[in-house]
């Protein structure tokens, strides 16, 4: 794991960015793995800016979101689908086609998870796999205790995660209960992985990674150690306890 310490959320995203796009320059039809939340959300805005200023194209990339919550239609304003449309293909000029996020409403949802894994491998696997990382170190919705071999499925979120995520949604209980995750094999075929960390919440979790010598089912996100070509972009807050 290659950890690049940065002073603050903004100098995170303007990395992050540089690295998205500096791949989508040297590899056009890239397959980008992608995130939703709070904490890329600037780095899709700074996308956004090369995009408009510097033309890096998104004609031939293709990219695959980690995740999507069960029972939101497409079109709800908390679905990741529509996240990832305001957030960053409005601003860019990737064709509707290539942009794929698991159906969180699929009349089979085992049918739908199979299908995401072999769709990922049809485009020839995740190139560059951005990631964050959850309070208790879930990666995508992998909840402790998920296996981590396993493939795209069907997740019951934790209370902590549905805490979290109630920001968006108002209140807890509006927030869905499940959600189809890529899973920890699917996340692990990417050939590299960028973990974006930021703010004092996630300081926990990146002490608990920065310890972590071999994947825990407990702690998720520990299973990037043992993944060849990770890069952590970490802000002085996140890292606070190592400090
Ligand atoms: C999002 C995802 C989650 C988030 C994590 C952190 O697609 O899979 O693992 O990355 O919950 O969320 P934020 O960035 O909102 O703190």
């Amino acid at each position: 794991m290659k950890i690049i310490p940065v002073t603050d959320k903004n100098v995170m995203s303007r990395r992050a960015a540089e690295m998205i796009s500096t791949l989508v320059r040297e590899k056009p039809d890239a397959v980008l793995g992608l995130a939703t939340g709070g904490t890329p959300e600037e780095t899709y805005r700074r996308l956004a800016d090369d995009y408009r200023n510097n033309h890096t194209t998104y004609q031939k990339i293709r990219t695959v979101n980690l995740d999507e919550y069960v029972g939101l239609s497409k079109e709800d304003p908390n679905s990741y689908h529509k996240y990832m449309e305001n957030h960053f293909y409005k601003f860019v000029d990737i064709p509707a086609d290539q942009h794929f996020l698991p159906d969180g409403n699929a009349v089979s949802l085992d049918q739908e998870c199979g299908d995401y894994d072999r769709m990922i491998e049809r485009l020839g696997g995740v190139d560059l796999q951005l990631l964050g990382i959850g309070r208790n170190g879930h990666i995508g919705f992998n909840e402790p205790g998920t296996s981590l071999n396993i493939g795209t499925h069907v997740v019951t979120l934790t209370d902590s995660t549905r805490l979290a995520n109630a920001r968006f949604f108002g209140s807890m209980d509006a927030v869905p209960v499940q959600a189809v995750t890529m899973g920890i094999g699917t996340i692990m075929k990417s050939k590299s992985i960028l973990l974006l960390v930021s703010g004092k919440s996630k300081a926990e979790a990146m002490n608990r990674l920065l310890e972590s010598k071999t994947p825990d089912p407990d702690f998720p996100a520990s299973v990037l150690v043992s993944h060849p070509d990770v890069t952590v972009i970490a802000d002085a807050e996140a890292l606070f306890l190592t400090n």
